[in-house]
């Protein structure tokens, strides 16, 4: 083949990878780095870690800069994100956050209990008009598929959303102001009930 028509297949080939390009290094550094605890694509089985598949790119970036700020200080954030957070650059986070965005998300979760699903559902619909809690799907969308700077909390670990409504009790996610909030008219029972609704959407 000659010169000119390897030149004109380089820039066809160009023109056609660079909008998916963000995405593409990210899913790099996803096999690279992230997917040993994450899954590959950002969906994993194991209750340990968060699903990232389908969150919103905002929420992710927000995420990650906490991280490596050190501002997100949960004991599991520390233990697992501070780390690797700190070798990254916010070109990397952006790809990775084009990468996740652009997944499917999965939702493995089952309905064992279906009084407790339930009482989450009636919370996560209406709030708990009585205690102060606004309806958690105003801000986190219908099925709880978020948007933007909020997250996605379908299809999430059970597991992990108990302990991330646990800590927005205290100050280890100091970002979270709306969550800080919303948790103090939570109770454990309702906690336990909207984890069991949510990881099963
Ligand atoms: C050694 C295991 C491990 C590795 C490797 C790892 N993570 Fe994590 N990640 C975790 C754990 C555990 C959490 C939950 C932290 C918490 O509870 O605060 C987490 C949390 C997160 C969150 C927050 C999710 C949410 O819903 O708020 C994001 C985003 C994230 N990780 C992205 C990544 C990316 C991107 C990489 C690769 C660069 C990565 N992680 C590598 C274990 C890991
Ligand atoms: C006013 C808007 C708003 C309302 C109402 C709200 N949330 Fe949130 N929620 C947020 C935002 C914003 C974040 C992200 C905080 C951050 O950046 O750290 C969040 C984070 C979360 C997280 C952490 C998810 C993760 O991946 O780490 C959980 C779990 C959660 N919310 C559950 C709920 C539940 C349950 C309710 C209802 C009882 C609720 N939220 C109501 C805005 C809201």
């Amino acid at each position: 083949m000659n010169y000119r028509i390897w030149m004109s297949l380089g820039v066809i080939g160009l023109i056609a990878s660079s909008s998916a390009l963000g995405a593409d290094m990210g899913s790099k550094l996803d096999r690279q780095l992230c997917s040993i605890c994450h899954g590959p694509g950002g969906t994993t089985t194991s209750e340990l870690f968060p699903q990232l598949a389908g969150e919103p790119a905002p929420y992710f970036i927000n995420q990650m800069k906490a991280f490596r700020d050190k501002s997100r200080a949960d004991e599991n954030a520390r233990r697992f994100m501070w780390g690797i957070s700190s070798r990254l650059s916010d070109e990397d986070i952006q790809q990775l956050a084009a990468y996740y965005e652009s997944q499917p998300p999965v939702h493995p979760g089952k309905i064992s209990d279906q009084s407790k699903y339930e009482l989450g559902k009636n919370i996560f619909t209406n709030g708990h008009p009585d205690k102060g809690v606004p309806p958690c799907m105003a801000c986190h969308g219908e099925k709880g598929q978020g948007k933007e700077t909020t997250p996605r909390l379908g299809g999430q670990h059970e597991a992990y959303l108990k302990r991330q409504l646990k800590v927005f009790y205290g100050n280890e996610r100091p970002a979270a102001t709306a969550m800080h909030e919303v948790v103090k008219g939570l109770s454990e029972s309702d906690i336990e009930a909207i984890a069991h609704y949510l990881q099963a959407q």
